[in-house]
């Protein structure tokens, strides 16, 4: 059972309003000194730029509520604070604290992060767009795109203000002639320090911008006194684990969870013995290396037409590193549909043994992301993906002399990938029983006549252009039961069938391997419960899932396995109990299921309850 209560109060930060306080006296200072004593422009333009780039410190410590810490009597404060540090880089506060934020949320994700827009193809397209990234802000904020990203619309009135502002001060300053130091003490140096602040905290630690697993989405680099020269930016991955701990305690923070960082293999750089070397793409691929869970960014590399209405899909490796995957194991892709983020799984048709990940869709009607891969993808897009996951795996038995495949449809995609690697490994003759509606639904069609020709003696392939009826199969298998292992993947009607001609050919069932995504709803029974979810209120009945009833009720929560697996329906438990449907909160890491982290597919009502994102 978890229960979730509001974090403690904090008091406000100190050493922030220390260092705002010294960079204002700087900038009083730098303009005193230049109009009435030096008028060395050089020396004027390096420190006002100096002040301009710490002075953003203020601005991202305040757009996280570090100034305040939570502290309402200190609210107002840190609005001050953020609006007055906002104006000496000319950035429009309000916006500026979306993006942030919303990078947060999705980092290096190609269509949702909106810091992605310092990502360019060469040198001089990633200069242009640091150069042009304040201009972005304010595109962002009052452009015609923002309609449907509703915090970002909600900025407008107060960009539209501090534009109007912007334009009284510098009317003003013209007015009494003071154009010249205004230039050079604050203008000037807003406009060199931008761009040296979106290369340095935006483009450089993010750098190769694809994976979105938060212990390698961005990184630690431990050079002796870029801490400073940084203000503890360089310890970025540690920001972005813990965005509300200020950023004075970002090195306190590193040195308390740096076994963890070890363990997860997350890219600490520098000099020193045990430490990367600084800006390696490979840094943050270490995760694909050992296998374990990957969340990327992938580019597409290759579309296939299989049949009329299925695709299949190759994503480009990273600098020639292959995923680590076990035949028969699927991914979860995620994509914008309509502004909606959509997420499904997706199973991989390669074999793991090649190296190229390669995954099949077929069209479904009314689906939501399946139909806008098959009309839109291309090659050169970005998708996230993320896996692997599944059990639908080969499994080595002594006994087992035979592999027996039952595929209908779709159900082929992961099944190639495991006959695959059997007939390669010669591990096992397979027999493949696979029904398709008719000739033109045969998915990978080419590929199986090939592994026929390629291992006619190991290889028995039947097609059957026909739903495989129990009475179908009963017909077909009878005589290959002895010593056979089964793995079962299609549509529900012929897992039915499959399922009911083993057992009446007594076939023990732990010689059969499932893949089943449809999960079996539960009867709609006990006490309803309100769930409040971004504002709105669903009801949900105690014997279904979080999950379930947000899909009834037609709220959309994202997910894709529907199995516990993926992570993609992850949210917080803000306030009330739940129960978990079943042992799978290992998805979660120890680390969320203390910030209350509960997984909506997973877990079931025993309260009213408040989730959030
Ligand atoms: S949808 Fe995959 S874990 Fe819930």
């Amino acid at each position: 059972m978890i229960s979730k209560t509001k974090e403690n109060k904090t008091p406000i930060a100190y050493p922030t309003i220390l260092l705002f306080i010294s960079i204002c006296i700087g900038y009083g200072v730098l303009y005193n000194n230049y109009v009435y004593n030096t008028k060395n422009v050089i020396l004027t333009l390096c420190i006002g730029t100096f002040l301009a780039y710490s002075i953003f410190t203020i601005i991202h410590e305040a757009s996280h509520g570090n100034i305040a810490r939570g502290n309402k009597n200190f609210f107002w404060i840190e609005e001050v604070i953020g609006w007055i540090a906002s104006a000496a880089l000319f950035f429009p506060y309000k916006a500026f604290v979306v993006i942030h934020l919303q990078h947060h949320a999705h980092t290096n994700d190609s269509e949702q992060d909106p810091d992605g827009y310092v990502r360019g193809n060469n040198a001089l397209e990633v200069f242009f767009r640091c150069l042009t990234l304040v201009g972005h802000y304010y595109v962002s904020s009052i452009g015609k795109a923002n309609k449907k990203n509703v915090a970002m619309f909600k900025t407008r009135g107060s960009t539209f203000l501090f534009i109007l502002f912007n334009i009284i001060i510098i009317s003003l300053i013209i007015y009494f002639e003071q154009w010249n130091s205004f230039l050079i003490v604050f203008l000037l140096p807003a406009i060199i320090a931008a761009p040296i602040l979106g290369f340095t905290f935006d483009w450089l630690p993010h750098y190769p911008h694809n994976n979105m697993d938060k212990y390698h989405n961005t990184r630690i680099v431990s050079v002796p006194g870029l801490e400073f020269l940084s203000f503890f930016q360089s310890y970025h991955l540690i920001h972005h684990l813990y965005p509300r701990v200020p950023f004075y305690n970002y090195k306190k923070r590193y040195r308390k969870i740096k076994d963890e960082l070890i363990l997860h293999k997350s890219p600490v750089e520098g000099f020193k013995k045990g430490e990367k070397k600084l800006f390696s793409k490979k840094n943050t691929y270490s995760d694909i290396i050992d296998g374990t869970t990957w969340n990327y960014s992938l580019e597409v590399e290759k579309v296939e037409s299989l049949t009329h209405n299925a695709i299949s899909i190759q994503f480009k490796n990273l600098e020639d590193v292959s995923f680590k995957y076990k035949a028969g194991q699927y991914v979860v892709i995620s994509m914008l549909v309509n502004e909606e983020k959509v997420s499904r799984c997706y199973s991989i048709c390669s074999n793991p043994n090649k190296g190229n990940l390669k995954v099949g869709i077929k069209r479904v009607k009314g689906g939501k992301l399946s139909n806008t891969i098959i009309d839109d993808l291309k090659k050169g897009t970005h998708v996230n993906v993320s896996g692997p996951f599944g059990e639908f795996q080969f499994k080595k038995n002594a006994i087992i002399e035979n592999h027996v495949f039952i595929a209908g449809g779709s159900g082929i995609t992961p099944i190639l990938a495991i006959v695959e690697k059997i007939l390669e490994d010669k591990i096992n003759n397979v027999v493949l029983m696979y029904g398709c509606k008719s000739s033109k639904d045969v998915m990978f069609h080419e590929r199986l006549k090939e592994l026929e020709k390629q291992y006619s003696n190991q290889f028995r392939l039947l097609i059957t252009y026909d739903i495989l009826t129990k009475e179908y199969q009963e017909k077909m298998l009878d005589g290959l039961t002895d010593k056979s292992g089964f793995y079962l993947c299609g549509p529900k009607l012929m897992m039915e069938a499959s399922k009911q001609a083993l057992r009446f050919l007594e076939v023990d069932e732990k010689h059969i391997v499932i893949e089943d995504f449809a999960t079996e709803s539960e009867e709609l029974k006990g006490k309803e419960f309100i769930i409040n979810y971004r504002d709105e209120n669903f009801k949900v009945f105690q014997s279904e899932t979080i999950l379930e009833g947000a899909i009834r009720n037609k709220i959309a929560i994202p997910y894709a396995c529907n199995k516990g697996q993926c992570g993609t329906c992850k949210l917080t438990l803000e306030e009330g109990e739940i129960y978990w449907k079943e042992e799978t909160q290992n998805v979660l890491l120890e680390n969320e299921k203390e910030a209350g982290y509960i997984l909506s597919c997973m877990c079931k009502p025993t309260s009213d309850l408040k989730i959030k994102e």
